[in-house]
C-alpha cells in the first residue's frame, strides 16, 4: 500500500511557553535542560502529526545555545520537517525568547532532531513521503539528506 505524501506545512508547529523561576539554573537564567525538553516536545509533536503514529527521538544533533533565556521570557519554538526517509524524519527547531515587557525577540537556539516512527507492534514503520512545494522545501530537503548520511556514517562507526 502506498502512503499519500504530505507537505511540511501540514505538520509544522509553533509553541509558546512562559519561563518560570522553577525553570531556572542556580545562576538565575533558564536551565538548558528545560529548553532541550521543549525542543524534544515540539519535535515529537511535528513528527507525530506527519506520521500519525507513535514516534520516538532517535537523535538530537548539536544544539546551539546562542543567547541566555531569562525567567519571565516567553520561549517561542517553531518546528518543521526538513526531510523524511523510510521511518525517520528530520525536524528543524528554531527557538526565540520574547521579552514580554519590551516585545523584543532574540534568537536563542537552533537544533535538528531525528524522530523515528513506530508501528503498533513497536517496530519502525514507513512514514508518508514529503511533498516539496517550494524551492525552499527542496533546498532544506537536500541539505537535510546530507546531514542524515553523515549521521548514518557516524552510527556505523559506533
Ligand atoms: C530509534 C530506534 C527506534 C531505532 O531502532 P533500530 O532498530 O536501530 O532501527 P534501524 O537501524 O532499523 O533504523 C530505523 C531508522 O532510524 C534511523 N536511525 C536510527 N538511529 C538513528 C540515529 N541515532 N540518528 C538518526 N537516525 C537514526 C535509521 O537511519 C532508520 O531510518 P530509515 O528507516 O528512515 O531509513 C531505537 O534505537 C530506539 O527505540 N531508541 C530509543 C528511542 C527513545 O527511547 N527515545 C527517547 C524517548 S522518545
Amino acid at each position: 500500500m502506498t502512503i499519500p505524501p504530505k507537505s511540511p506545512n501540514e505538520s509544522k508547529a509553533e509553541m509558546t511557553v512562559r519561563m518560570f523561576p522553577s525553570d531556572a539554573n542556580p545562576a538565575g537564567n533558564v536551565f538548558g535542560g528545560e529548553i532541550l525538553k521543549q525542543i524534544d516536545l515540539i519535535a515529537g509533536l511535528v513528527s507525530q502529526r506527519h506520521a500519525r503514529t507513535n514516534t520516538v527521538t532517535a537523535s538530537i544533533d548539536r544544539v546551539n545555545f546562542l543567547r541566555p533565556v531569562y525567567v519571565g521570557n516567553a520561549l517561542i519554538l517553531n518546528a518543521r520537517l526538513n526531510y523524511v526517509h523510510r521511518s525517520s524524519m528530520e525536524i528543524e527547531i528554531i527557538v526565540e525568547a520574547e521579552d514580554l515587557i519590551t516585545g523584543k525577540k532574540t534568537l536563542t537556539n537552533t537544533a535538528y532532531v531525528t524522530a523515528v516512527a513506530l508501528g503498533q507492534n513497536g517496530k519502525t514503520t514507513e512514514v508518508p513521503p514529503l511533498v516539496l512545494e517550494t524551492e525552499e522545501d527542496k533546498r532544506r530537503f537536500a541539505e537535510a539528506e546530507k546531514r542524515m548520511l553523515q549521521r548514518l556514517a557516524e552510527r556505523k562507526k559506533n
